[in-house]
């Protein structure tokens, strides 16, 4: 083709996809209702919330947790749970005791034992975090 025509097929190139992205973007437009929008945002919502008590949410919180588990629980509970002054967290130890009151034992301690509060460092869905993880086995540190 002469060397002369090279800008103008460019220029009829662009022009015909442009046009077909306009049409793309307004048929896109006109399927997302409004309704599916707020569906799809709410769903963004409920998730965490729901998920918390599963996992907390921030990875810095999650591995204090993990620590202050392993340290401080593991001075008495031993540093691999298998229990000394406490019992055993192990699974095993705890698959047959119910998760809430275990969490309240975490809070509140048991009063004439040397099992201490922890009300003061852990939040109600950080006790219950941990419940959950001891149940399963707990995480190491990394
Ligand atoms: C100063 C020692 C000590 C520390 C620290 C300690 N515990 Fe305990 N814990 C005990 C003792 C002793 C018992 C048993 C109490 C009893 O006789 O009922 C106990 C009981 C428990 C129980 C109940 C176990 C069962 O089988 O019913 C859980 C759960 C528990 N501790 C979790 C923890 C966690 C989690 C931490 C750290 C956040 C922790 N403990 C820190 C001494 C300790």
């Amino acid at each position: 083709m002469p060397a002369g025509m090279k800008p103008l097929v460019a220029v009829v190139a662009w022009a015909f996809v442009a046009h077909g992205m306009r049409r793309q973007a307004r048929s896109l437009t006109s399927h997302c209702k409004p309704w599916l929008l707020l569906c799809a945002a709410s769903m963004c919502q409920a998730v965490p919330a729901a998920e918390w008590v599963k996992e907390p949410a921030n990875a810095a919180r999650r591995a204090e947790l993990i620590s202050l588990v392993r340290q401080d629980c593991g001075s008495c509970h031993g540093l691999t749970l298998k229990g000394g002054l406490g019992p055993a967290l192990l699974p095993a130890s705890l698959k047959d005791k119910p998760a809430d009151s275990l969490k309240w034992t975490i809070l509140q301690g048991r009063p004439g034992t040397p099992m201490p509060p922890w009300q003061r460092f852990l939040s109600e869905a950080e006790a219950d975090w941990i419940v959950s993880q001891l149940q399963k086995g707990f995480p190491g540190e990394r």
